[in-house]
């Protein structure tokens, strides 16, 4: 069963439904399904769409931001995570229990999700994990069958003779459950019972015992040495608002164990967290800002032509009107949250609505769990080198000299990510080089950042060693270079490091205002003077690096970005 089908499977389009939304939606689904990556002629292949079709959907995807195109390649990028952040806000869960959850992970030492019904599936919603030989994990936004994993068997208990027949419609269409796939490790029906009538007996006696005891266990069922506990975590009203799993492997617990061990536990936490689900009053919607997306659709339309699709665009735009505290919008909060005119947003939101984005209530809209399936899986992993990559590649071309991404690693900084136009070091750098952090510009601005505190303590450890007859060694000396260095917020170095060399670096904060990492540029002495490199690198230098902070505040909304 292709994935990009809504519930509506085969009901045809409504007649005011959006084509071009719906193509574009179809190609992110595609390339979320493809982990990421797809080139031109497979996208063509995939979708059935005219080559022309897909340039122009890839062509203001890409626009948006949501996409990149390299050669013939078009990949997924960060800035797509909006839509599934707009869900996610509006859900509201994650943004209240995510940092609880993770507590809780911490404490038993093992990996605790949350997972929201969708559809006769389930979808992650938070991952707290703990990484293990052996084990796998899912993402944000993988999609399950819910008679596969511990939280269905809790769903199920409150499902009526309809939500029993799409299920059994669902097997019954896709009996080796290609419709989910929940990323790399998983084989489709890998684990599920011979034949029919068992698997349906085996989920309807696991439901009962769910709805009788409260919890449910998860023994292999998706996956060999994959073993969950779950309870559900109710709203103020009652009902589920989603359920905690505590997922481990068969190689530290058995069913039983972890629910002898980890059951009293798990309730704990989650009567804590219904409390918190119960005390919170819905945030105000605040009045969101029109984008000024009229102005900016004109001036893509201008420039690209044909090559721009506005309705494709707009369409995606209405999704983002959604988000915390704005869980539910009339059309006309759409249309003035977006600035579309009542009819564009009218017709975006009967498209999504058919494909299954939306759900409607009354006068009502709301964002369904399967925004999550436009690229949230594969972006939610994405580590930060990854993601500072075409930034990098970019600012590396714009200024002709090598860029690069190291972090702190001790007294050290390690490169995490680099691009490189010429040799210009007698030592060639690699990703995994370790350079001493005191003589290198991005060392400096990561060991400037660090509390006073923490930085004297790195520096007493140090013991700075001259590496070229320039570098700084004294402690008072370097105390007060680190001074400037934070004021200014970036740290040059001249041939410190290496004779001939000269780079200047800025730190990259992450959404909280953190220094993570550093960015540099690198070039050979003769090739600009210092005061060269400070007004003609610095700027180009600052515009990349805001650019990786805006990718990074946006995956790292809900994710945890790894910084490696
Ligand atoms: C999870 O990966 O969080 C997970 C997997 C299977 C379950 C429950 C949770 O049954």
């Amino acid at each position: 069963m292709p994935t990009d089908l809504a519930p509506t499977d085969c009901v045809p389009p409504p007649p005011e439904a959006v084509a071009p939304l719906m193509r574009g939606l179809m190609l992110l689904r595609r390339l979320t399904d493809a982990d990421g990556v797809l080139s031109l002629s497979e996208l063509e292949r995939t979708t059935g769409l005219a080559r022309s079709t897909v340039d122009r959907i890839t062509g203001t995807l890409a626009r948006m931001g949501y996409v990149r195109l390299d050669g013939r390649d078009v990949f997924l990028a960060p800035r797509l995570m909006e839509l599934g952040n707009a869900y996610l806000g509006a859900l509201g869960i994650p943004g209240l229990l995510g940092a609880r959850v993770d507590a809780l992970a911490d404490e038993l030492d093992e990996s605790v999700s949350l997972a929201v019904a969708d559809g006769d599936g389930i979808r992650f919603v938070h991952q707290a994990t703990r990484r293990r030989a052996m084990s796998l994990s899912f993402r944000i936004g993988d999609p399950l069958p819910a008679e596969r994993t511990a939280p269905g068997a809790l769903f199920a208990a409150d499902w009526a003779a309809p939500d029993w027949r799409r299920w059994r419609a669902r097997r019954a269409a896709d009996p080796r459950d290609t419709g989910f796939p929940a990323g790399p490790g998983v084989v489709p029906g890998v684990m599920a019972p011979a034949d029919e009538r068992a698997a349906e007996e085996a989920f309807a006696a696991r439901v009962a015992r769910a709805a009788e005891c409260g919890w449910a266990l998860d023994d292999q069922l998706i996956e060999p040495g994959l073993v969950a506990l779950a309870v559900p975590v109710r709203a103020a009203d009652g009902g589920v608002a989603c359920v905690a799993s505590v997922v481990s492997h068969t190689s530290r617990h058995t069913t039983e164990s972890l629910r002898e061990a980890l059951l009293p536990r798990l309730r704990a936490a989650t009567a804590a967290w219904e409390e918190v689900l119960a005390r919170e009053t819905p945030a105000p919607p605040s009045p969101r800002p029109a984008v000024g997306l009229a102005d900016w659709t004109h001036a893509s339309k201008q420039e690209l032509g044909r090559g721009f699709v506005e309705s494709l665009a707009r369409g995606l735009t209405v999704l983002t009107a959604f988000g915390e505290g704005r869980p539910a919008l009339s059309l006309s909060a759409v249309a003035e949250a977006t600035g579309l005119a009542r009819a564009t947003a009218r017709r975006a939101l009967i498209t999504l609505e058919h494909l299954g984005y939306v759900a409607v209530e009354g006068r009502l809209f709301r964002l369904t769990p399967r925004v999550l399936a436009l690229g949230f899986p594969y972006l939610s992993r994405l580590p930060l080198p990854q993601i500072a990559a075409p930034h990098l590649a970019e600012l590396s071309r714009r200024v002709h000299d090598s860029a690069s991404l190291a972090v702190l690693a001790g007294h050290d900084v390690r490169y995490t990510a680099r691009v490189a136009t010429r040799r210009i070091m007698s030592v060639h750098i690699t990703v995994g080089t370790r350079f001493p952090a005191h003589a290198t510009s991005l060392g400096r601005v990561m060991l400037a950042d660090l509390p006073p505190g923490t930085r004297a303590a790195q520096l007493a450890g140090m013991e700075p060693r001259a590496l070229t007859p320039h570098t700084v060694t004294s402690g008072p000396e370097l105390v007060a270079v680190l001074e400037r260095v934070r004021e200014q917020g970036y740290a040059l170095v001249d041939e410190e490091l290496e004779q001939g060399l000269r780079s200047i670096a800025v730190p990259l904060r992450d959404r909280t205002g953190a220094v993570v990492a550093a960015v540099n540029v690198a070039m050979h002495s003769s090739r600009r003077t210092v005061e060269e490199c400070v007004a003609e690198v610095l700027p180009e230098l600052r515009a990349a690096v805001t650019r990786i902070e805006d990718d990074l505040r946006t995956a790292g909304r809900f994710a945890h970005v790894p910084e490696v």
